[in-house]
């Protein structure tokens, strides 16, 4: 850290979250809390909440939350330090001279020395565009039908000529060799020494969410190979946690996302007002994608190359997504390859024509299948529809089976009758339907979400009513929560408790990575809806007995049969579970 810890808290607490907030969001009193428009997902009815108690925000529809110094870097687009300025500013606070941690020091400087490198890079190609050798990268660019407003927008550019341009330029900054190294540009080999890794390509910037500039694709102009070449992981470029475009597709305020395959696809898109479009970069899409865009959507719109590839990347796509909870459509894009070609041959009309008939992923999958049976063959075609049959018996409710079979019936020669009686079949037997071990799969994590949000409302309702803290800490300790970071959590918790009150925002302030920092304002905002405090003293004691419980049996599944010890532990534990229905528990 730059700072102590004690001079951020200071800032934090003299900042109060709810006159910050205001001043940003409409906000309005409902109960103990403040209700308002979310700023970071679009939406109509008020999910996102202040607290004064805890210091806290937390969106019940995106997870957006922490306290008021990641308000500050997420709605303004701050680094914490920048964040931090502008608070102690706000406070009339001098911060005092920043401290240095070495290893955190080293790493952090890392990182936003890579960043600035990055960041010069992505200047020093903008510049060569518009320089007298980048002219016919900027005459590829118009070809293709950019327009200067685009060109600047995405912040493209032009890598010089020679192989040792951007080298040079960096070396003149007086960069080391070894910050070169990190930084994802440079290439290395015994002949040559370092050199540039991209010459004479139009350049794409990758932008994180925060709009910094985290790596490059470097694109030939004409038909040399590679034709894309792409920084490689660096401290600061995660392939499988970014997406392009996600800048400028998170405010989009749309209900759905269009995920396409490349660089050039976003930029037509958005280029023709589908402000919603993304890219993963140069790979499969990955499930920290799908958790990525289930932050700011519940719909995803594949708009995939219609070749062979494509089409296998939307069904590898399609199951990832579903397991973030987001719901998948198809866009078709024949006869054209990408959104690219599709928007210059038939434009934009005609593109949100395709985007309004995207075809639903099951029905996408169903019809892939199909294509490797002979429905005129009836051998064939009875084996498609025992696929069929297997794939809808392996959906979860019955109305959704009634439903599949209903389009199927539609799609397909096949009677809604006859096609039942086979879904019917399939689910009585019990047969290993394809989609059974997906399903399995499926269940166990559900069950394991169980338990981890009884977890968080354990540690909500410390915070919301440190009354229970002692009835809570007699039968649940840190270290028997599920999670790393739910036991760190739960350690600063309970140790605040012990030393006095509890002080959930300044925890928030441990975590430095965002990510983690949404987790635990999840951590202190887990909630059940019941109205009557009988029902909530019910709850507690409930989801008390329920993790305690499930601690039990988690020790006794690793208990090592020759600790006496430990058995004992356990039999006492076990022996004192029914005491905690006679808890008396008041709010
Ligand atoms: N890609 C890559 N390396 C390659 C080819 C492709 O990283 N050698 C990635 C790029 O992110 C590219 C995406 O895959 O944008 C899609 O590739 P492709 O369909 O071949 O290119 P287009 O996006 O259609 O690019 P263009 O229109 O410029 O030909
Ligand atoms: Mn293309």
């Amino acid at each position: 850290m730059y700072y102590s810890d004690d001079v951020i808290e200071e800032v934090r607490s003299r900042n109060d979250i709810v006159d910050v907030i205001s001043g940003y969001v409409k906000l309005q009193r409902k109960g103990s809390s403040y209700f308002g428009l979310c700023p970071f997902h679009s939406e109509k009815s008020p999910s996102f909440s202040v607290s004064r108690d805890k210091q806290m925000y937390y969106c019940f529809g995106c997870g957006a939350g922490g306290n008021v110094l990641s308000f500050i870097m997420e709605y303004e687009n701050f680094s914490f330090p920048e964040a931090l300025k502008m608070l102690a500013d706000r406070a009339g606070m001098a911060l005092p001279e920043p401290e240095y941690s070495a290893e955190a020091r080293r790493q952090r400087d890392l990182k936003e020395s890579v960043r600035e490198i990055n960041k010069m890079a992505a200047n020093y190609f903008y510049y060569m565009l518009r320089s007298p050798q980048g002219e016919r990268a900027l005459q590829y660019l118009m070809n293709r039908g950019l327009t200067e407003g685009t060109i600047k927008r995405f912040g493209l550019g032009y890598a010089g000529q020679y192989s040792d341009a951007l080298y040079k330029y960096l070396k003149g900054k007086g960069i080391s060799d070894q910050l070169l190294r990190e930084s994802g540009l440079m290439q290395v080999n015994e002949k040559h020494g370092m050199y540039d890794k991209f010459w004479n390509r139009v350049m794409f910037p990758i932008l994180d969410v925060n709009n910094k500039v985290i790596g490059f694709g470097g694109r030939v102009m004409g038909d040399g190979k590679p034709k894309y070449l792409n920084s490689p992981e660096t401290v600061i470029f995660d392939k499988s946690r970014n997406l392009y475009g996600l800048n400028y597709a998170r405010t989009a305020k749309k209900r759905y996302m269009l995920v396409c395959e490349g660089y050039m696809d976003v930029i037509s898109m958005h280029q023709a007002g589908f402000t919603n479009a993304v890219a993963s970069l140069g790979t499969a899409l990955t499930s920290q994608h799908a958790t990525l865009l289930k932050r700011y959507t519940d719909e995803v719109i594949l708009t995939y190359d219609s070749d062979e590839a494509g089409v296998r990347a939307a069904l590898r796509a399609i199951p990832l997504l579903k397991e973030a909870g987001i719901s998948t459509k198809v866009l078709h894009m024949e006869p054209y390859k990408d959104p690219d070609e599709f928007i210059k041959a038939l434009g934009t009309e005609a593109f949100q024509e395709r985007i309004d008939r995207a075809e639903n992923s099951f029905l996408f999958e169903v019809s892939v299948l199909q294509k490797s049976y002979d429905m005129k063959d009836p051998d064939s075609k009875t084996r498609f529809f025992q696929e069929v049959a297997a794939k809808i018996a392996g959906l979860e409710l019955e109305i959704e089976r009634e439903n599949y079979i209903e389009a199927i019936t539609g799609r397909y020669q096949i009677s809604f009758e006859g096609l039942r009686r086979m879904v019917m079949n399939v689910l009585m037997q019990g047969v290993p339907a394809r989609k059974a071990p997906v399903a399995r799969q499926q269940a166990r994590p559900e069950k394991d979400d169980g338990i981890r949000r009884s977890q968080r409302l354990i540690l909500t309702w410390i915070t919301e009513y440190p009354q229970l803290f002692d009835t809570i800490s007699r039968y649940i300790h840190p270290q028997d929560f599920s999670d790393e970071l739910y036991r760190e959590v739960a350690a600063m918790l309970y140790a605040q408790k012990e030393k006095g009150a509890v002080n959930p925002a300044q925890i928030i302030s441990h975590f430095a990575d965002s990510e983690q920092q949404r987790t635990v304002a999840q951590l202190f905002n887990t909630e059940v809806k019941l109205e009557s405090p009988k029902e909530m003293e019910k709850a507690v004691q409930e989801t008390i007995y329920k993790v305690a419980e499930q601690v039990i049996a988690q020790k006794s599944r690793e208990l090592d049969p020759t600790d006496m010890k430990g058995l004992q532990e356990l039999v006492d534990a076990k022996k004192r579970l029914p005491e905690i229905r006679r808890l008396h528990i008041s709010l």
